[in-house]
């Protein structure tokens, strides 16, 4: 069998290879995260690019039977942030230099949506000369919705697939056709048609998940061609459906380790995509992101939704930054991503070279 120094050093990964990276422990993780790192460090540069997260809405339309803010759980008060609160957070963010925004929403697909957030988009072009680049995550939408969100100025879109193993996926979408499998690849070949630098992800530590999903998510990733990805450990939200799987759960920091050694594999299966460094990892480890820059990621999504709001957004237990506000978040992720030695691009937008070098 091939030693773990032996994989590392090649250039192309066999199944087999990556179930191997993906349970690496001990002294074989050490030599995982060490070569990530320098993938990442002679790829993509020293740089972690922020992306100011705005948070605007937690309506959403779809039931995933793992979501704190799916549309059963009646616990959550729906908010919806007004277009002043919205811009303003993308102001802070521009004036503080970062170089791009995200607008994050639950799903709805109704036409004032759709045109609400085309304006938006269009605002934050005009409040920043064009100067902050826009991700969106705002789920599946219609070709043409896609199309003109990119017309209107959005040049990134975040949507993961959440796990690339058809059952699965059911397993934690059963509600149908509300979901699909098919549907969901299909919304990320229409976003790779309209010129998106496409972001995808999965959860990590599911409860049915194997090693194997994990190995062939990987593989999804490769064979789809992403320019970025942003995945993270599951985990359990009291008032989800899938919390009565918590059994079948791994524990918190087995789930974290797992999310850090798919981070650096990834590395080394893409080296020029860009990798977030998930919130959920903060959730488990207080300095679970800036761990995951030392392993490979070279993006951070500091929280700007509005306070208020950030209460209702809980996807899952535990997630951070709920009382504290944007100045302060940036200042203490400053701290700790210089701790994590790497340095901030400001003013940048920080694309996926990978999404340059396919053009
Ligand atoms: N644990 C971890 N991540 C979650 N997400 C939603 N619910 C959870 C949870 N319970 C993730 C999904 C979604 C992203 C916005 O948050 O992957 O795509
Ligand atoms: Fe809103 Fe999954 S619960 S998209």
């Amino acid at each position: 069998m091939k030693t773990v120094t032996e994989i590392v050093n090649q250039q192309l990964f066999s199944a087999e290879d990556l179930r191997v990276l993906l349970t690496a422990k001990g002294r074989d993780r050490e030599l995982l995260f060490a070569k990530a790192r320098e993938v990442k460090e002679s790829v993509t540069g020293k740089k972690v690019y922020f992306r100011g997260l705005v948070e605007f809405s937690n309506v959403c339309s779809k039931d995933c039977l793992y979501c704190g803010i799916r549309k059963s759980n009646g616990k959550v008060v729906r908010y919806n942030a007004t277009d002043e609160e919205i811009l303003e957070a993308c102001r802070f963010a521009w004036e503080k230099r970062f170089g791009s925004v995200v607008l994050q929403s639950g799903e709805l697909e109704s036409k004032s949506f759709v045109q609400r957030v085309d304006k938006l988009v269009k605002k934050i072009k005009q409040l920043s000369n064009n100067e902050l680049g826009i991700t969106l995550s705002c789920g599946e939408q219609s070709q043409e919705t896609y199309l003109r969100w990119f017309e209107s100025g959005a040049h990134r879109y975040l949507l993961r697939i959440e796990a690339s193993n058809r059952e699965l996926y059911y397993k934690i979408h059963p509600d149908t056709p509300k979901h699909s499998f098919e549907k969901r690849v299909e919304a990320l070949q229409f976003l790779r048609e309209a010129g998106y630098q496409l972001g995808t992800g999965v959860m990590i530590g599911l409860p049915f998940q194997t090693s194997d999903d994990l190995v062939n998510d990987l593989l999804f990733f490769k064979k789809i061609d992403i320019d970025m990805c942003g995945m993270g450990p599951y985990i359990e939200h009291e008032h989800t459906p899938l919390y009565q799987f918590r059994h079948l759960l791994q524990p918190k920091m087995d789930r974290f380790h797992l999310a850090l050694n798919m981070i650096a594999v990834l590395r080394l299966l893409m080296p020029d995509i860009n990798i977030a460094a998930a919130t959920a990892l903060q959730a488990i480890d207080p300095a679970g992101r800036e761990k995951a820059l030392t392993v490979g990621a070279n993006v951070i999504m500091p929280n700007l939704t509005p306070c208020e709001y950030r209460k209702e957004y809980l996807l899952y237990e535990d997630k951070p930054c709920l009382d504290e506000d944007a100045a302060l978040c940036r200042n203490c992720l400053e701290a700790r991503i210089e701790l994590a030695g790497s340095e901030i691009g400001y003013d940048e937008w920080g694309d996926s070279k990978h999404f340059f070098s396919r053009q």
